[in-house]
């Protein structure tokens, strides 16, 4: 009968036939479902994985380092780190439409991927996390950078893997089952959802670095305080968001004309509908007062108290 452990051995057992004295390439997002894949398939193969971790520069606060902590120093995997903020940056300057941005991101990251992964020249597999519900309806998945941009352009024609998608027969909670069985940190296994274009459909309208410094720096607020709160596992996705907009305020004797940063933050079970969550008072006020002492040019919080439908979880 089926038991996690159960499920983890015959997997390894289907991993390590399949694959043989192969090689293995998997995209680490670090969100739960890339982390879980890589962790599980580590665990049949050993040094045979090589993990690539793409740093478009929208990452959230101290993001990167912790992705690279986890696989590369605690588990001693082969994790390569491409650095393409400046690519992704600079292919965004100017640009304000929202679909405009992600499209350029999805693409972006395709050519990166592709660019990188043709220097290996001995791998023969790709590693997705594809879950069940991506497979029975059009993915809301969030965690797992290489199928949004799937959808965006597919993988390049010539790249020729062949897919190894271990995790495509469980829901999440499963896949949080796994992963914690696998030895990953609750951090990483109770991981909220993060969107493939990142913090890029958070800055809305254009991005600009002083722009992704207010989100990045905001968002650690609001992330710290939830925690200290235990309010983690409660609420879905919490996160800010930075509209274009300045309004007047007052900061000690002077007039200031800065920006209001605004808090999302949401109950749901897949992410398909939502509703807001109600975050006590003295925690909002907390974050409020932190992100506007501590966060330059801003002078005003806001608390998006919207459901989806009529809103989405994103703002862009
Ligand atoms: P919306 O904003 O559509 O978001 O209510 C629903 C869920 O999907 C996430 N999301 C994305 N995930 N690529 C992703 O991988 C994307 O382009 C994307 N856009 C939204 C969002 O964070 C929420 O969890």
């Amino acid at each position: 009968d089926w038991s996690m452990e159960n499920f983890i051995e015959i997997e390894i057992a289907k991993i390590k036939e399949e694959v043989g004295d192969k090689k293995v390439l998997c995209a680490l997002s670090g969100g739960v479902d890339s982390s879980v894949v890589a962790a599980l398939i580590h665990a049949a193969i050993g040094d045979q994985l090589t993990c690539m971790f793409v740093d478009h520069g929208l990452l959230r606060k101290g993001e990167a380092e912790s992705v690279m902590k986890t696989f590369a120093d605690h588990f001693h995997m082969n994790v390569i780190k491409i650095d393409a903020q400046d690519r992704f940056l600079n292919k965004l300057k100017g640009i304000s439409d929202p679909e405009q941005k992600r499209k350029i991101i999805g693409n972006e990251f395709v050519y990166v991927f592709d660019e990188e992964a043709s220097k290996l020249t001995d791998m023969d597999f790709l590693a997705q996390g594809t879950l069940y519900t991506d497979i029975i309806e059009s993915g809301t998945d969030t965690a797992q950078t290489i199928k949004s941009h799937h959808n965006v352009g597919g993988l390049p024609e010539d790249m020729q893997f062949k897919l190894i998608e271990p995790i495509n027969t469980l829901f999440k909670d499963e896949v949080r089952a796994l992963g914690k069985e696998l030895g990953l940190s609750d951090e990483i296994v109770w991981r909220q959802p993060f969107p493939g274009p990142g913090l890029g459909i958070r800055v809305l309208g254009e991005i600009t670095d002083e722009k992704l410094e207010i989100v990045r720096e905001s968002d650690f607020i609001l992330r710290d305080e939830i925690k200290k709160a235990g309010l983690e596992r409660e609420i879905w996705q919490y996160f800010t968001v930075l509209p274009p907009l300045r309004s007047v305020g007052v900061m000690g004797d002077e007039r200031t004309y800065d920006y209001a940063v605004g808090i999302r933050a949401v109950t749901s079970i897949d992410g398909m509908t939502s509703d807001w969550a109600r975050i006590p008072w003295d925690v909002l006020e907390k974050i409020s007062v932190r992100i506007v002492n501590e966060v330059q040019n801003v002078n005003r919080v806001l608390y998006d108290v919207t459901s989806k439908p009529p809103s989405t979880i994103e703002w862009e």
